[in-house]
């Protein structure tokens, strides 16, 4: 183990931009279907652009038919979350695709709650909708987040494709989940560009998922520093979807650099063959943040975290 290695993997951290569905090993979906051989499943782990990212990550989450299912992958998850010093996690729901799918969200997220009750890691949950799945879904969805907001959701987003779901559609459903006193993620300015941002902080996003189009605008920069809203930043997913041409081209340094308040992420980690650890590893080896940068971002990762206050942010950041 290098030294960069064992000083991150000793970091206190929280991890705050992760999808349980994103999260399963090809392994793991094996187990969930036997039918599928472990080559296939990794086959589908690869993909050219962002459009074949989303179409691996619906046709990984049909492969969960059971809240037993949910509970297997949440366990896992938490499993390595602990082994990497994680101890806070915001976990998103893919909660859109579950009632989508007509299946039984109370069951599935009361197996979740199971799990998360067993697992030294502190969790919290965030519902997210699609945004191309339209605004009907996204309303109910956020019902169901306000109903659990009291039992471990903190949070309401909305993920898949910005350019087929514009922010616009969703204002009075983000009202209403704030008005209920959920905070509000949203993705954005990950595959289209800043004015995306803008709109997602229109509809008042506390955080915004991934945000990297806003280092093509000064001005959203500054805003973004001033009124203090973090970006989630997930460096392999961006490599991996293609969003940008390859990681030197990658924007965390910069916008970093312009004071915008970062945080580092996983989003879907085998997907995307990362770790939280691994994405911490890439800022320091491929854009230069020494340690004291380093703990400084864990710190961010407890700052920025919705309950993070419930705990002492770790001592030795
Ligand atoms: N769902 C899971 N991961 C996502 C991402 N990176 N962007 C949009 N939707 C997602
Ligand atoms: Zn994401």
């Amino acid at each position: 183990m290098s030294a960069m290695h064992k000083f991150i993997q000793a970091l206190p951290k929280a991890e705050l931009h992760l999808h349980l569905e994103g999260s399963m090993e090809p392994e793991t979906l094996v187990e969930i279907d036997p039918a599928l051989s472990l080559g296939e499943a990794q086959r589908m782990y690869r993909y050219a652009d962002f459009a074949g990212f989303l179409a691996s990550y619906v046709w990984a989450v049909r492969k969960l038919t059971e809240p037993k299912h949910y509970a297997l992958i949440a366990r896992r998850l938490l499993e390595r979350l602990h082994q990497q010093n994680v101890l806070y996690a915001e976990i998103t729901l893919s909660a859109g695709v579950i009632l989508w799918r007509q299946q039984n969200l109370a069951e599935i997220y009361q197996a979740l709650r199971e799990e998360a009750a067993k697992s030294p890691v502190q969790v919290y949950w965030v519902f997210d909708s699609v945004r191309q799945f339209g605004v009907e879904l996204a309303q109910t969805v956020a019902e169901r987040a306000v109903e659990y907001a009291g039992d471990g959701v903190v949070a309401f987003g909305i993920g898949g494709d910005e350019e087929k779901g514009p922010a616009k559609w969703f204002h009075e459903v983000f009202a209403f989940t704030k008005r209920n006193g959920l905070r509000a993620v949203p993705h954005a300015g990950e595959t289209v560009g800043p004015q995306s941002v803008w709109d997602a902080l229109d509809l008042g996003a506390d955080r915004i998922g991934h945000g990297i189009a806003a280092a093509q605008d000064e001005a959203l920069m500054r805003h973004l520093r001033n009124a203090n809203i973090p970006l989630e930043i997930c460096i392999s997913s961006n490599v991996c979807t293609g969003v940008v041409p390859s990681l030197r081209d990658h924007p965390v340094r910069r916008l970093y650099d312009a004071g915008v308040p970062i945080v580092l992420n996983s989003d879907d980690p085998p997907m995307f063959q990362t770790t939280l650890n691994g994405e911490y590893e890439i800022a320091a080896r491929h854009f230069g943040f020494t340690e004291n940068e380093l703990r400084g971002l864990a710190a961010n990762s407890f700052r920025y975290a919705f309950r993070y206050r419930q705990y002492p942010v770790p001592s030795n950041l």
